[in-house]
């Protein structure tokens, strides 16, 4: 593992943009899996502003997303395809065929599991996962429990994580119950993982995550045995 310590989050989400830049310019067809939430948000706009200034080219990257909420269309502003059309799709030159999220309203759910785990290996393996982490170590929303999930599956939200995420939504009523998750068999077949943490409200769970034992009751930890893992974090 590598960590890498900065004053603040500016600087952080400036060293994981660096890191994505070099994938991108390095292996320019390849995939990239991301996260949604507040912590990339700093890293996609200045990849926007790479893109936008001729820097950086997305053309024939891919993307794979690592989660979406049951329930909610890519027109609803807490869905995971919104944000990413806003924080990302919209603002590069990625190509709409190449970016994908696991279908929050399909019908059936469970082979929508199926056929997303299928797409990320058919597509060749994520190259470049970039991760947050949840206060209660979640990684995508693979929540603590007895054992490690392992590949694409609905997920239940723990009422902590429905809570912390209840800030984007009008009410808690309106935050869904179940999500589409990436598992810990899809993000550990990730060729190099990038964890982002930021703010005092992370630095226990970090700190846990990547020195405690290994143990699903804190999904992050199961990083410590990715042989290609950067933590990036602040002050
Ligand atoms: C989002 C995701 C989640 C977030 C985590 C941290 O796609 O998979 O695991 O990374 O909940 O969220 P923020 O960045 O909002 O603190």
């Amino acid at each position: 593992m590598k960590l890498i310590k900065t004053k603040n989050y500016e600087e952080m989400s400036q060293k994981a943009a660096n890191v994505v830049s070099s994938v991108v310019t390095l292996k320019p067809d390849c995939v990239l899996g991301l996260a949604t939430g507040d912590t990339p948000v700093g890293m996609y706009r200045i990849l926007a502003e790479r893109n936008k200034k001729g820097d950086l080219d997305f053309k024939n990257i891919k993307t794979v997303n690592l989660d979406e909420y049951v329930g909610l269309s890519a027109e609803h502003p807490q869905s995971y395809q919104y944000f990413m059309n806003q924080n990302l799709y919209s603002k590069v030159n990625l190509s709409s065929n190449n970016t994908h999220i696991p279908d929050g309203l399909a019908k059936d759910p469970e082979q929508e599991c199926k056929r997303y785990e299928e797409l990320i290996y058919s597509l060749g393996g994520i190259e470049l996962l970039v991760l947050g982490i949840g206060n209660n170590g979640h990684i995508a929303f693979n929540e603590p429990d007895d054992s490690f999930p392992k590949e694409t599956h609905v997920v239940k939200l723990t009422e902590d994580t429905r809570r912390v995420n209840g800030r984007f939504f009008d009410s808690l009523d309106e935050v869904p119950y179940y999500a589409i998750s990436m598992g810990m068999k899809s993000i550990m077949s990730a060729r190099a993982i990038m964890l982002l943490a930021s703010g005092e409200v992370k630095k226990k769970i970090l700190y846990e995550s990547i020195y405690g034992p290994i143990t699903p009751m804190v999904p992050a930890s199961v990083l410590q045995l990715h042989p290609n893992l950067l933590v990036i974090t602040d002050q």
